[in-house]
């Protein structure tokens, strides 16, 4: 499987992050096309205390613990519109964007988009594949919500930055966890399942 997973930024870095090892740990995704937008850049630097401006490849293997020379993930630059996820001719499964910020959601719902991030979002919806959104605002204002009503209408996927807690988390990262299995779930990717609800017993 081939997909892309876009990094905007709005807060959750930690979300991208996990995404990214969950796609990488699954052994079915052979290649993920990477874009970061520049506020991306800046919010992993506050909330993971990274710092991704002008990484390389081996710089991103190396955030996410990946051995340094695997190929699985392709950087592409945010103004580089001729890369590979600009173009509805190459076949992939389709596209994620966690976190996504507000700014990011309403480019693409206005449907004049400026930079990769958005036209691999438009080519998505253009082409009929899957687009999963992962919102990140609070509140939301009526515009946001306008946009992921729109989206959501064009045939995109809005699963919100809302972590449940019946699987009883008592860290952080089994709350992220929650988040990353269902965006996994999307796209059939396998994982542990650890956090799926399979239904209370009536005693
Ligand atoms: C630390 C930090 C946290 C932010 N959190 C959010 C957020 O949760 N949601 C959001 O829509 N914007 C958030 N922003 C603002 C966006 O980064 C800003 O609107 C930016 O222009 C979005 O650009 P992008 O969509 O190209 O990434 C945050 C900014 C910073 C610096």
């Amino acid at each position: 499987m081939e997909l892309t997973v876009a990094i905007t930024g709005a807060s959750g870095t930690i979300y991208a992050h996990r995404t990214l090892q969950l796609l990488a740990e699954s052994g079915v995704v052979e290649t993920i096309n990477l874009i970061m937008s520049g506020s991306a850049l800046t919010v992993a630097q506050v909330e993971m205390g990274v710092n991704l401006k002008d990484a390389a490849s081996h710089d991103i293997n190396e955030w996410l613990g990946l051995e340094p020379e695997s190929r699985l993930i392709r950087l592409w630059r945010l103004d580089n519109l001729a890369a590979k996820p600009s173009s509805g001719s190459n076949k992939q499964a389709g596209m994620i964007i966690v976190p996504c910020s507000m700014g990011t959601l309403g480019a693409i719902a206005s449907g004049a988009g400026t930079n990769l991030i958005h036209r691999a979002a438009d080519v998505c919806l253009k082409e009929g594949r899957k687009l999963v959104i992962v919102p990140r605002e609070s509140p939301y204002n009526s515009i946001h919500l306008e946009n992921m009503l729109r989206l959501s209408n064009a045939g995109a996927r809005i699963l919100p930055a809302s972590p449940g807690f019946y699987h009883r988390p008592t860290t952080i990262g089994e709350l992220v966890d929650h988040l990353c299995f269902r965006i996994m779930d999307q796209f059939d990717v396998p994982h542990s399942r650890r956090s799926q609800w399979t239904g209370e017993e009536v005693v």
